[in-house]
């Protein structure tokens, strides 16, 4: 056994204005899968979290749910710890950025630097909402790109012909906010000197034990050069004030990694541990950071170059993972394939998916993929097919016959020490994040013991009372191997773990346990370790994460995407119950585009925003007759948002403009129709609900 190490690990901490969803779960699982590696192996090995905080989105987030950005934060991270136990993520610290431990280093970290002489302060000019008195992030303003005219695009960048440009090069820009066009306004800012950490940089590049595609990520960004980093933010913002500097708040971006050390801190508060050992320079314990693709940057480089310049040490690894797909695509809420962990967890057990994860992940920075039909056949294949089977195929001769004691030798030792040789191997596995590799050795043994009990066919033998010492024998020999499986799935199927481990007998396996099988002990009685995944699960799952249909309520009049009368919108007599209003999903949106529509000259294709939650969606409204285009960009109005999308021959509709309105009753005359856009009182904002 090699010496004993002292790892620090973490998971990116994922942001308080949200559920967290099938994507966390990929890293989240991908650390913990690790890490309970590393504490099976014997080695003191910690995971901390937190969840991230700060900044504008979370910010505007409170304000438009009407609570403060303090509540907000709490109750999105009871809702992110729920989720996170329920898949078996064993932190050792979950904490928050919002938090003394985080404010006490990031003041620590800015007051080193500054000392060192690595911030500088000057002039920017940026785009400030006047309405809102509020200088605007990039994509906090949209407008018209200036390179291919497409509309509706965001102030750093267009997604239509890929341009990068400064918010002020957008045509017509519009402040996402308060819908009013942003003016220029000139600030002081705090710039980090990231330029100053380059040779550094390029040591700590070469040293660690970057992957490849990183390192050469890096070389393409050390090329182009290091840019000076803005690490400030006017008020209003959620944040720490920056000290010396009132008014001015660090950018989110400084303080949340920050949030690994503050959460760390606060372990070791609660422990009486000491904290410095493990960040000053040199300190022979390990960090580690688990991170997305998209987050590479902050990590690879002004995340090292802070550390360093504040005095502390700089981690020994970032292990970049890529980013998950369902079905193949994106995920997207029109699809039902935007899975939160909440709602998957109410439809369907967690560790499979654990195991799913882990089949489909290796070192590298690829995508994976969660086809939900695959998900159903390697979860009822592998794990009831093959690894539970093993024990169920055995279990009831040794309670019957054997008194549930297992024979005092192997009939076949090599095939156990076959499984014992290919344990380094599957460690090599794990430490490398080669996790498919594993579970692919895993299922092969899988297939061996199963194969085993194939050729003796217990069963037949069972008949025959003369052949019993046999019966006994296979038995043994395959609930052996299976002890092996267990302990090389632990790290994946933790509570399947522990449920074997009672079956087994009751002692907690450790990695050299199985050196020795378990010879003339007693087991327990078999109860089922797994389930076969009911298909029928997996599509109410999509079902639920899908746009709900309307129920049939009498709701105002409605114009939206319908083109045919559509029978379960029409108002039935009688009453509705507020159950019936609940499910309704009415939002303040901001129409920020309206067109014409080729060949269909009742309607308008609206581009609506549901503020940052829900994002823009298109809906096809029927309102041609009484409004302009023009007339309606900009405008606040009320938008049916769960409404199913429809697919129309003009594009996806997904969901309804409310509009109150005269009855059809001239005759389908519809330019005598009149028509009447419903809106909030000014001050309402683009996302707020109607309740
Ligand atoms: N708050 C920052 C991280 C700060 S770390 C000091 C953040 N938060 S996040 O909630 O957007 O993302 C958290 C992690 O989840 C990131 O590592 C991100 O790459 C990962 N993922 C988010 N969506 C994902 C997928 N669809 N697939 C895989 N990982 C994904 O970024
Ligand atoms: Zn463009």
């Amino acid at each position: 056994m090699t010496a004993k190490r002292r790892i620090l690990v973490t998971s990116a901490l994922p942001y308080a204005n949200g559920p967290l969803h099938l994507g966390h779960m990929v890293e989240t699982i991908q650390t913990d899968i690790w890490v309970r590696f590393q504490k099976l192996r014997g080695h003191e090995c910690i995971y901390v979290c937190a969840d991230d905080t700060h900044g504008t989105p979370i910010m505007l987030r409170a304000q438009s749910e009407g609570i403060t950005p303090e509540a907000l934060i709490a109750r999105v991270a009871l809702e992110h710890k729920a989720d996170l136990d329920a898949f078996h993520i064993d932190f050792d610290n979950y904490h928050s950025t919002h938090s003394e431990e985080n404010r006490e280093l990031t003041y620590r970290a800015y007051e080193a630097l500054e000392r060192g002489g690595h911030i500088e302060r000057r002039m920017v000019r940026q785009a400030y909402d006047e309405q809102a008195q509020m200088f605007l992030p990039d994509r906090f303003v949209k407008g018209t790109c200036p390179r291919c005219n497409a509309a509706n695009q965001n102030g750093d960048s267009c997604e239509s012909c890929g341009a990068t440009y400064s918010t002020s090069d957008l045509i017509d820009p519009v402040s996402v906010v308060s819908g009013t066009t942003p003016v220029e306004r000139e600030s002081e800012h705090l710039f980090f000197k990231l330029a100053n950490f380059e040779t550094m940089l390029r040591d700590w590049t070469r040293s660690g034990t970057l992957q490849q595609s990183v390192t050469n990520k890096l070389d393409e960004w050390f090329a182009a050069g290091l840019k000076d980093w803005d690490i400030s933010r006017d008020a209003p913002y959620f944040g720490f004030e920056i000290p010396g500097a009132p008014g001015k708040y660090f950018y989110v971006w400084l303080d949340a990694p920050v949030g690994y050390m503050a959460s760390f801190l606060n372990l070791c508060r609660q422990h009486g541990w000491g904290f410095e050992a493990w960040w000053k320079p040199g300190s022979p314990t390990e960090l580690y950071h688990f991170i997305g693709k998209d987050i590479l940057y902050f990590h690879s480089l002004f995340w090292p170059a802070v550390l360093h310049g504040a005095g502390f040490r700089t981690p020994d690894g970032i292990f970049v993972h890529g980013f998950l797909t369902i079905n193949g695509e994106k995920m997207s809420k029109s699809r039902g394939t935007f899975i939160t962990a909440s709602s998957w967890r109410e439809h369907l057990p967690t560790e499979p998916l654990r195991y799913f994860f882990a089949s489909r992940l290796g070192s590298g920075l690829d995508d994976l993929d969660l086809g939900l039909d695959d998900f159903v056949n390697k979860i009822n294949s592998d794990i009831v097919g093959k690894l539970v089977n093993i024990a169920s195929r055995c279990a009831g001769f040794l309670a019957r016959s054997f008194d549930n004691r297992l024979a005092i030798k192997l009939p076949e030792p090599e095939l156990y020490d076959e499984f014992l040789h290919k344990l380094s191997g599957i460690a090599e596995a794990y430490e490398a994040r080669e996790y498919a590799a594993a579970m692919r050795d895993i299922m092969a043994l899988a297939d061996k013991a199963n194969l085993y009990i194939d050729q003796h066919k217990p069963w037949l033998l069972a008949k025959n009372p003369d052949r019993a010492a046999e019966v006994h024998g296979v038995c043994t020999q395959a609930i052996n191997l299976f002890r092996v499986l267990i302990l090389m799935l632990k790290p994946v199927l933790p509570e399947l773990a522990t449920r074997a481990e009672a079956f087994l007998g009751g002692n907690e396996l450790a990695w050299d346990d199985v050196q020795r099988p378990l010879m003339g002990s007693k087991i327990n009685t078999y109860e089922p370790l797994a389930t076969r995944i009911d298909a029928a699960a997996v599509k109410a799952l999509v079902a639920a994460n899908q746009q709900a249909e309307p129920s049939s309520t009498k709701a105002p009049a409605i114009t939206g995407s319908k083109t045919a009368p559509n029978p379960s919108a029409q108002a039935t007599d009688g009453e509705a119950t507020i159950d019936d209003f609940t499910k309704l999903d009415l939002r303040i949106a901001r129409i920020i585009n309206a067109e014409l529509v080729d060949g269909a000259d009742k309607l308008l294709k609206l581009t609506v925003d549901l503020g940052t939650e829900l994002g823009t969606r298109t809906i096809f409204a029927g309102i041609r007759s009484a409004y302009e285009p023009a007339q309606l960009i900009n405008r606040l109005t009320l938008v049916f948002a769960n409404l199913k999308p429809r697919k129309m021959r003009f594009g996806m509709s997904e969901g309804m403009v409310l509009a109150a309105g005269s009855d059809a009753t001239d005759g389908g005359n519809a330019k005598d129709k009149q028509i009447f856009i419903l809106s909030p009182d000014s001050g309402a904002l683009p996302g707020m609900k109607v309740k």
